[in-house]
């Protein structure tokens, strides 16, 4: 006979602000580019719209976000689709493309505290004199880079905190400094540098080695770091943030993921921000990493948006500390797995911080992310008792919220607003379980902001036309499209008589300093990635002579950092007076071929119409191939697009899905 005798340990923990303070906490933030993360939040109809951005950046209501990190956007692809630079051509400036200035004026509305950060994936092609690479002429890479600072606040009244260098590639010596001295001369001393958002090294090492570096780099950010740092970046004694992390489906195992390294992220490794790929998942979730922002709103056409666990794991966290609060030195793992962390205002208030989360390979991968490899580890349910001393040794309550993962009954709760724990002789205890995080604290505002319920998700319709006929567009780009190579933007031509004053028009003209493989071509998407049996129409114009070429496309297959592979029904009409169908974008698989007679400088009409295998073409309205044979892809997206990096225009675009 065997007898189990239950011991009832308690593990102790002490929270002391007298032994001394850690570093001074910067924020929880979201990255809304690296690329087109946002694409399709702008589209939203009221007031669908500003409840998302209310559950991202509205204090004390959702994630209640401390900082928004953007793309400078470069022309060029950069994860989920192409994002406009304010720059297309040296003697071009223009500062309402896109909806990155959008989006921070809206973050900054909510949160006129929030922290904005500027970061390029891509540039412009006359950035790098046509090579790919901008470090060969660092002052015009510089003045570039400063000039989007300088927009953000002579057209939007927006202060740029901080600028990064370029993501996730090389960064140059000479440049940083000299991005420095760029700010300086244009009276933005203030505006801080954070280097090189990639790896801790090569750039911590650089910085002890160079003096003048490491005056010149203000923050060091690692990507996905897994919330471990190094030596060298320590030594540096400069501030450490995780500047982008996360990355992961934003199912419970997300949030779980989120949980873990909010914490870890100081405790394991002295990062003291760390922001979100990406903000919010506004793109077609069949782009790469499809859902992986802290919520899902890819559905503009049915205003349906789904607030995921990473908001409320954020608010854990977002809504009981600011920016300028220091963490405790008494922060760590707890004894049976699992982490606390604890902040302070400097003026009595204590927020508290724990997660539980389990990772155990396999069985229970509750808080995985997508990288790096996590070792398993062990959690099991606790009891813990937490001693307040210092200044907090009187405090005589604590707030309570919590949320429990549930994984085994999957009816997870979050953020819950718990009754008050009372402390005698500054001690609280709490029985902790897997998978939960708690936020105590003295503070007693907070909330779980919520508005009714959102309309229910729907397909992309399967009509839909569009004859880019709007004055003023409150946006450059025309809904609905996510362009995956070059840029296609409204446009007037106000020396047009006829239909065609309002068009959408493709604008790159010249390969960009890339930071993925962009195609050769260029391409918008547009759609339900499901649909393949319909109908595409567009009147489209060329404006290069001999060499231009245009295309209309169905069951577009792939975007993102694969747009180069994509395949699908791609019928083209050239300036030589040619026409081509192919079955993949680089125009390699000829399924047909002729002459056309079209020309540059006049506006063609296309049609494209597939059925099962079988596909056929009209010009004008007139047949002009038929039965073309398609054997795949199956589905895909609608599209258009150039030949090349040329200028181009589209107008009367519609589909009809079956
Ligand atoms: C990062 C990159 C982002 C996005 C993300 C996807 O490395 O900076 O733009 O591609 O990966 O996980
Ligand atoms: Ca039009």
């Amino acid at each position: 006979r065997f007898f189990t005798i239950a011991i009832c340990v308690t593990d102790q923990y002490v929270l002391d602000d007298k032994v001394g303070l850690g570093r001074v906490f910067d924020g929880i933030g979201g990255l809304s580019g690296g690329g087109a993360t946002s694409r399709l939040l702008v589209n939203y109809a009221e007031p669908y719209r500003s409840q998302i951005l209310d559950y991202l950046f509205k204090p004390n209501f959702g994630a209640s976000l401390h900082i928004l990190k953007v793309e400078i956007g470069g022309d060029a692809q950069t994860t989920d689709g192409t994002e406009p630079s304010h720059m297309h051509y040296e003697n071009d400036e223009n500062f309402f493309r896109g909806y990155e200035w959008w989006l921070m004026k809206e973050a900054k509305k909510r949160n006129p505290n929030i922290t904005l950060i500027g970061l390029p994936w891509a540039f412009p092609g006359w950035v790098g004199h046509g090579k790919n690479w901008p470090y060969d002429y660092p002052d015009i890479t510089a003045t570039y880079v400063v000039s989007w600072i300088i927009g953000a606040k002579q057209y939007h009244d927006l202060d740029i905190n901080y600028v990064g260098i370029w993501n996730e590639r090389n960064f140059d010596s000479k440049y940083i400094k000299l991005l420095r001295y760029t700010l300086d001369k244009s009276g933005l001393e203030s505006v801080r540098i954070i280097a090189s958002d990639n790896l801790w090294e090569p750039i911590s090492l650089f910085m002890l080695l160079d003096q003048e570096l490491r005056r010149a780099v203000d923050v060091i950010g690692a990507h996905y770091p897994g919330t471990t740092t190094v030596l060298e970046a320590l030594k540096t004694q400069k501030k450490l943030w995780s500047s982008e992390d996360y990355s992961t489906f934003n199912n419970e195992v997300g949030g779980g993921c989120w949980a873990r390294i909010l914490n870890q992220n100081y405790v394991n490794g002295l990062m003291t921000a760390t922001i979100s790929w990406n903000l919010v998942a506004s793109y077609y979730g069949e782009l790469p990493f499809g859902r992986d922002g802290l919520m899902t709103a890819q559905e503009p056409w049915s205003g349906s948006y789904v607030v995921e666990s990473p908001i409320w794991i954020s608010a854990h966290t977002t809504q009981f500390t600011q920016p300028g609060w220091t963490y405790l030195q008494t922060v760590g793992h707890l004894a049976h797995g699992g982490s606390y962390v604890a902040l302070t205002n400097g003026k009595g208030d204590l927020t508290v911080v724990i997660e539980t989360m389990v990772y155990t390979q396999r069985t229970h991968d509750h808080s995985v992310c997508v990288r790096p490899p996590l070792p398993a580890f062990n959690v099991t349910s606790q009891n813990t008792t937490f001693q307040l001393k210092g200044s907090f040794a009187s405090l005589a309550q604590l707030q309570v919220w919590r949320s429990r993962f549930n994984f085994k009954t999957q009816k997870p709760t979050f953020f819950e607003k718990l009754s008050p724990l009372k402390l005698s002789d500054g001690s609280f205890t709490l029985n902790l379980g897997e998978d939960e995080v708690y936020t105590l604290t003295s503070l007693t505002s907070g909330l779980k902001g919520s508005f009714p319920d959102p309309p229910p998700s729907a397909p992309f319709p399967t009509t839909y036309k569009d004859d880019f006929n709007v004055a003023n567009p409150p946006f450059t780009e025309a809904p609905d499209f996510a362009d995956q190579t070059g840029v296609f933007e409204y446009h007037i031509n106000l020396t047009d008589p006829g239909p065609h004053v309002f068009t959408l028009r493709q604008v790159v003209t010249q390969r960009p300093v890339t930071w993925a493989t962009d195609a050769d071509q260029t391409i918008s998407v547009i759609g339900n990635y499901k649909w393949e049996n319909l109908t595409v129409s567009c009147d489209v114009f060329m404006e290069t002579v001999k060499t231009g070429g245009v295309f209309i496309a169905a069951r577009v297959d792939k975007g993102g950092q694969s747009v180069r592979n994509a395949k699908g029904l791609f019928y083209w009409i050239f300036s030589d007076g040619s026409y081509k169908v192919t079955n993949d974008l680089a125009g390699q698989a000829v399924l047909a071929e002729g002459p056309s007679g079209t020309r540059a400088f006049g506006w063609h009409t296309l049609t494209l119409s597939i059925k099962g295998q079988y596909a056929t073409g009209l010009l004008n309205g007139y047949p002009l191939w038929k039965n073309a044979v398609v054997l795949g892809p199956k589905n895909g997206w609608a599209a258009i697009g150039t030949k090349s990096f040329e200028l181009a225009q589209f107008d009367n675009f519609a589909v009809k899905a079956e």
